[in-house]
């Protein structure tokens, strides 16, 4: 696997690839990488001819200092996992080489923005689409992957594909579960082995949920949600959604969607931890 810090080198490498008709899949990635990450990078190797990972802890999607200052880095032992992998060549630029001056694009995603993350984490979402767009434009890729962990991540990026008109296919993939079920996560490392055990909770409600949710109405459950969460000491819920799966915004009723995801956000201690569930999905 190749090792890259540049554009210029990696747009060098891609352009004799492309011109050898390879494929190329992309996962953008913060790095601090777990079996989460790595499935992306499976369906990538899977499903190109040519894989790049990024690595790029990207400031201007983080609201919070403290947290961009403690989000976890560890680029040799990403590195050492994604050579496993096969990952073909891991793009780990510096804040420079993506920043060259700051980025003053502003996107419009509403409404799909306003709600959830939108609120909470005001800019957040600019801040994704100026990294991954830079990174679209500098890799080019056929196919790119996300997780369906950052549920409305996922339909931002889609949104930016289609206003930007990229012709990029975007695969989202599923959400990877630690065994006892607790969504992976690169946050999960700073949790105090108190407040690990106790983020079991998050999981362990959703799944209940969507048993709860077959013989209740959508309000009951989502109250059912809520007061679970709000029973814990330790935690503190930022939301708890009920919302379309396409248009991430609240659902009222059951019949109201063919497509219904719970999307939820919460402190557990100091950790901003976030999870979803699938209540209803007709392809
Ligand atoms: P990061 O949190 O490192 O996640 C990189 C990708 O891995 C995202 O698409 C995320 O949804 C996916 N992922 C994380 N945990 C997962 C899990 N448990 N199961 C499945 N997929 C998982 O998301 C970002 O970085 C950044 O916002 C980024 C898109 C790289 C832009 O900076």
């Amino acid at each position: 696997m190749r090792v890259v810090s540049t554009v210029a080198e990696l747009r060098s490498i891609l352009g004799e690839c492309r011109a050898a008709k390879k494929t190329i899949g992309l996962v953008p990635t913060m790095g601090a990488l777990h079996n989460g990450h790595a499935s992306l990078v499976e369906r990538s190797v899977a499903g190109n001819d040519v894989t790049v990972v990024s690595i790029f802890v990207n400031p201007t999607q983080f609201n919070d200092k403290n947290d961009l200052m403690n989000y976890p880095r560890n680029v040799e032992a990403d590195c050492a996992l994604l050579d496993t992998l096969n990952a073909d060549i891991a793009f780990v630029p510096e804040v420079e080489e993506m920043y060259p001056e700051p980025d003053t694009r502003v996107f419009n995603f509403a409404p799909l923005d306003s709600v959830m993350e939108g609120p909470f984490r005001p800019g957040h979402f600019n801040g994704v689409a100026q990294i991954v767009s830079k990174l679209f434009y500098a890799v080019e890729p056929d196919r790119a992957y996300f997780g369906e962990k950052d549920f409305q991540q996922l339909a931002i990026i889609r949104e930016m594909v289609r206003q930007l008109s990229l012709n990029i296919e975007i695969v989202g993939c599923p959400i990877v579960r630690e065994a006892d079920g607790l969504a992976m996560s690169s946050r999960n490392m700073l949790l105090s082995a108190e407040e690990r055990e106790r983020a079991l909770i998050i999981s362990r409600t959703l799944f209940k949920s969507a048993e709860y949710a077959r013989e209740h109405s959508l309000a009951a459950t989502k109250s059912f949600v809520e007061e679970a969460i709000n029973a814990v000491d330790g935690f503190r819920l930022e939301y708890f959604q009920i919302v379309d799966g396409n248009t991430l915004q609240p659902v009222g009723e059951w019949d109201d969607s063919n497509y219904i995801v719970g999307c939820i956000a919460l402190f557990c201690g100091k950790i901003r931890l976030i999870d979803n569930i699938k209540y209803k999905e007709v392809k």
